[in-house]
Parts: C-alpha cells; structure tokens; sequence
C-alpha cells in the first residue's frame, strides 16, 4: 500500500488565453522520489508553486495530505508552507548573511527555538549536506554547488514532510551533479521523507527517482517507475528520452 502526501487532481491553469496545465492529475507517493520531468515552459515549475500554495489553479484541486490547497485561508496556507522545504531554481542566499544564518532564517521565522538549539540544528542540516565546516563562512566564499547545497540544508532544516526541488542541477558540471544527486538521494533517507525534483537532466533522474511524471503542453503524458517510462510506447517521452531533434516535439 502506498501513501499519498499530496495530490494534484484534475488542475487546469490558465493565465487569459494561454493555457498552462490543462487537467493535470497526479499523486506524490510518500517517502518517494518523484521526478517531473518535461521541455522548458511545460508547466514544471507552475506544479511547484500549487504544491506549495504559491498559487491557486484556474479549476482543480491540489491537496496535502487531506487538505484541500485551493480552499485554505491563507493563515492556514502559512502552516503549511511551513512543513514544506523549498529549493528553488534560483534561490541565491543574502549576501550579508554567513552560511549558517542563511539557514537558520526557516527557523528564526517558524520556531521559537533558543539560540544554541539553532546552532545545533543549523550545524546538523549544513553537514547533511557535507557543509558543517561551513556555517561561517560568506555566500561569496562558496562554490556553485556549494550555494545549491547550502539551499537544500536551509530546505530541510526545519525536517519537512515535502521537499521541492526546482531544477537542482541545472547549469551545474557533471561532477557537481552527480554530487547533488547523491545528496538529494542521501537527504530523502536521513529525513525518511517525501521529495519532488523537477530536472532536465535525466542521468541523475534515472539514479534518484521511484517515480517519474513527464509533462508535455500542459499534460501529464507519462507517469510510472523508471524502467516503465524508459519503456514508454509513447513517441514524445522516447524522443525526449532519447534527446532527438527528430520526432513529434515541435522544434
Ligand atoms: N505569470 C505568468 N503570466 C503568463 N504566463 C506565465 C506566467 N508564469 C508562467 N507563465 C508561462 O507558463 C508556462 C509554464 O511556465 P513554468 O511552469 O515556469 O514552466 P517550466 O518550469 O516547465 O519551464 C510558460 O510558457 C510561461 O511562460
Ligand atoms: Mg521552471
């Protein structure tokens, strides 16, 4: 039997005219890895912003657990939000805070820890990610990939039941990718929780994910375990699959 953590069902968004999801229904497994994956402008991040109650959809529903997203006050909204981590596509840290009080800002804002309790859980989140040596150190003193990892500790620190992941590896070498696969991978485990990881890169959602969605004009066109999508009869997952510029994906 598998759980459920959130749900996207029957979800149309549409901004005048222009469509962007058109009846899109799909199910976050809990304690799973699921990848959505799909060209630019599909629809990948605006899944992001439901599941996060950023925004509300045109028609549809989104829920969390049993709660129904699109008819939540927005005080409830808050609580929410709150038990769920967020790595965004560009988060960038304040300049003017070290590392470790960039992390620290979810808990500032959430709890009423004391100040050494945040230390200790800030000093934790930072060497999940292979970054304990760094809590005072500046932004600017950071690598690429380090500021992505430093972004995914402030994501889990406050242990989300949800972590959202928008497009952790893009515009980062092989090497660094390969390194935060393997910490979103180790992440999932150490906090025995649920993730959603928008990528285009599709060797490192072939090594993380139990769950793919392929989203293609605003539908959801496959959705299954990664052998079940490799072995997808449908010609626009193979061609993306296969990265070919010939095929049915208008160019
Ligand atoms: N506020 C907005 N107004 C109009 N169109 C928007 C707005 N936000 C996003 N879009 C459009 O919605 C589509 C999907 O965007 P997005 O979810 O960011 O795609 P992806 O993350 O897959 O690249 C794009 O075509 C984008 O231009
Ligand atoms: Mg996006």
């Amino acid at each position: 039997m598998t759980d459920i953590i959130a749900r996207i069902d029957d979800v149309t968004v549409s901004y005048g005219e222009k469509i962007i999801l058109k009846h899109c229904s799909m199910d976050v497994v809990e304690g799973a890895i699921t990848c959505i994956i799909g060209l630019s402008g599909a629809g990948k991040s605006t899944i992001v912003r439901l599941l996060m109650g950023l925004q509300r959809p045109s028609s549809g529903h989104v829920y969390l657990g049993t709660r129904d997203l699109c008819h939540s006050p927005e005080h409830e909204l808050d609580e929410i939000r709150s038990k769920i981590g967020m790595s965004f596509q560009f988060a960038a840290l304040l300049d003017s805070l070290s590392v470790g009080e960039n992390v620290a800002l979810p808990l500032r804002e959430n709890t009423h820890m004391h100040d050494d309790d945040i230390r200790k859980t800030v000093t934790d989140a930072l060497e999940s990610v292979g970054l304990a040596h760094t809590y005072d150190n500046l932004p600017s003193e950071l690598s690429g990939g380090m500021l992505k990892r430093a972004g995914f500790a402030r994501a889990i620190v406050t242990k989300p039941d949800l972590v959202l992941y928008d497009e952790p590896t893009t515009g980062l070498d092989p090497i660094v990718t390969h390194l935060i696969t393997d910490t979103i991978v180790n992440l999932r485990r150490k906090l025995n929780g649920t993730a959603v990881v928008i990528s285009h890169d599709l060797h490192s959602i072939f090594m993380m994910a139990d769950y793919v969605a392929m989203l293609f004009e605003g539908a959801i066109i496959a959705y299954g375990s990664v052998a079940e999508i490799q072995a997808s009869p449908n010609p626009i997952v193979q061609q993306f699959l296969g990265g070919s510029e010939v095929g049915p994906i208008p160019i």
